[in-house]
């Protein structure tokens, strides 16, 4: 299920021993214990020296050609449910002086939709629906958010989504696949990990939009609700097979509205099962409903995330008192929407924020960081008008629409396989 592990912890730039103190140009760290460790590098948990503030630091091999388009896009993304870019710098290691490491030093959220699913499978227990609410809105918010600023992240799947579910937070995190998508401009389709790939990546299209990460989300939420992948492939073709063991042969039209040059398609005629027999009894119909709204084979036919915000299956997130199950309040970062996550989306404004959090002070409840705000609306931060979000983009660097991503130019996808 994981994309390859081709190298170990110690390949980038020597084994991290908790307690070794890593210096940026500006700040110290002492690192804590290795997080993770994927094929691109290690992340570790790190404690600012001088404050005593916990981060994570995910460390990456620097290719010297390229650009590197994780930190490019990264610095210029602001949103309460993308993880946040604190502080990034350079480092090498004595054994191996001639490579350059990057290192992007996060906000440290303590879990991941994966291990949630995981934790609560092996307790034999749901997960409990407020969760599946609360990740599936707050994953809605951060894709609208940069699909509005023309970035795909294509590698949605349960291990990239940090939770914490003692304030029922969620952030995206992991944006070494993301590319601002640019039409007209192609694009790699062996991305994305494969049980979250969209129907269109398996078909071969390299004009692909950010409906890409829709199709990945419905899988997700598919998986918080089953407790196991929707679409186990074992290949890439086995993926279609799993797909369409409950979708259903796609159509003539579906396959050239996933991909219009794809015309020998033979797959045996294959009946579309019921979504309510592939969930267990007692999933809430609505779960199910948003599920066939993201998983559509034609990209264009997918809710886009903001609408599905405004999905009946999160009206309790909107009603005044919901509590988290450990009785804390709901994240007041809900219904902060700043201007540019609204702009092109003022009908929906009335069905996303509740008459009820339109003049309360939100804000500033301490569990979220990066968009609190002092605005006498808190349901609209007007402080984002310079069309990137609240004031991050620290160093911008001129990535965004218009741009092929990079930056620099240079295309990196190759070096993204992920099988
Ligand atoms: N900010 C963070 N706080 C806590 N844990 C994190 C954080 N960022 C990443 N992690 C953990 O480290 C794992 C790997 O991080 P990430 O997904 O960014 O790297 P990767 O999968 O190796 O990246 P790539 O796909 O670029 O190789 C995550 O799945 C998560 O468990
Ligand atoms: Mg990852």
């Amino acid at each position: 299920m994981e994309k390859p592990k081709t190298k170990k912890a110690e390949d980038f730039g020597g084994k991290i021993q908790p307690g070794q103190i890593i210096k940026s140009n500006t700040v110290s760290y002492k690192a804590g214990e290795t997080i993770g460790h994927g094929s691109f590098g290690i992340v570790f948990q790190a404690t600012q020296v001088d404050t005593g503030e916990v981060f994570a630091i995910k460390k990456v091999l620097q290719d010297r050609r390229f650009k590197n388009r994780e930190l490019a896009i990264m610095q210029m993304l602001s949103h309460p449910n993308v993880v946040s870019l604190k502080n990034s710098f350079y480092s090498t290691s004595p054994e191996k002086p001639d490579e350059v490491y990057l290192n992007l030093v996060l906000d440290y959220v303590p879990d991941t939709v994966y291990g949630v699913v995981r934790s609560f499978a092996k307790a034999k227990k749901p997960v409990p629906i407020i969760y599946v609410k609360l990740f599936t809105y707050q994953l809605c918010r951060a894709l609208s958010y940069i699909h509005g600023t023309g970035i795909c992240h294509r590698d949605i799947k349960p291990q990239n989504l940090l939770v914490d579910t003692n304030l029922g937070i969620l952030k995206l995190c992991d944006f070494g696949s993301a590319k601002s998508l640019n039409r007209g401009e192609n694009s790699v389709s062996y991305i994305c990990s494969r049980y979250y790939r969209a129907p269109e990546l398996i078909f071969g299209a390299t004009n692909y939009t950010t409906s890409i990460d829709i199709w990945s989300m419905g899988c997700v939420l598919a998986e918080l609700l089953l407790e196991q992948p929707l679409f186990p492939g074992e290949s890439g073709v086995d993926q279609l097979v799993e797909i369409i063991k409950v979708l259903g042969t796609p159509t003539k039209t579906q396959i050239k509205a996933m991909n219009d040059s794809y015309t020998d398609f033979n797959f045996p005629q294959i009946k579309p099962q019921p979504w309510d027999k592939v969930f267990k009894k007692g999933t809430p119909s609505e779960a199910i409903d948003l599920v066939k709204r993201f998983l559509q084979y034609d990209p264009t036919k997918r809710v886009l995330p903001l609408e599905a915000c405004t999905h009946p299956f999160f009206d309790e997130l909107r009603t005044q008192g919901t509590k988290l199950p450990n009785g804390k309040k709901l994240p007041s970062s809900l219904f902060l929407f700043s201007s540019q996550e609204i702009q092109n989306n003022r009908s929906l404004y009335s069905k996303l924020v509740p008459e009820w959090a339109r003049n309360s002070t939100l804000g500033n409840s301490g569990s979220n960081n990066n968009s609190s705000s002092n605005n006498s609306n808190p349901a609209v931060n007007n402080n984002n008008n310079n069309g990137l979000g609240g004031g991050a983009a620290p160093g911008g660097n001129g990535l965004g629409n218009g741009s092929n991503g990079g930056g620099g130019g240079a295309d990196m996808d190759i070096d993204r396989k992920k099988f």
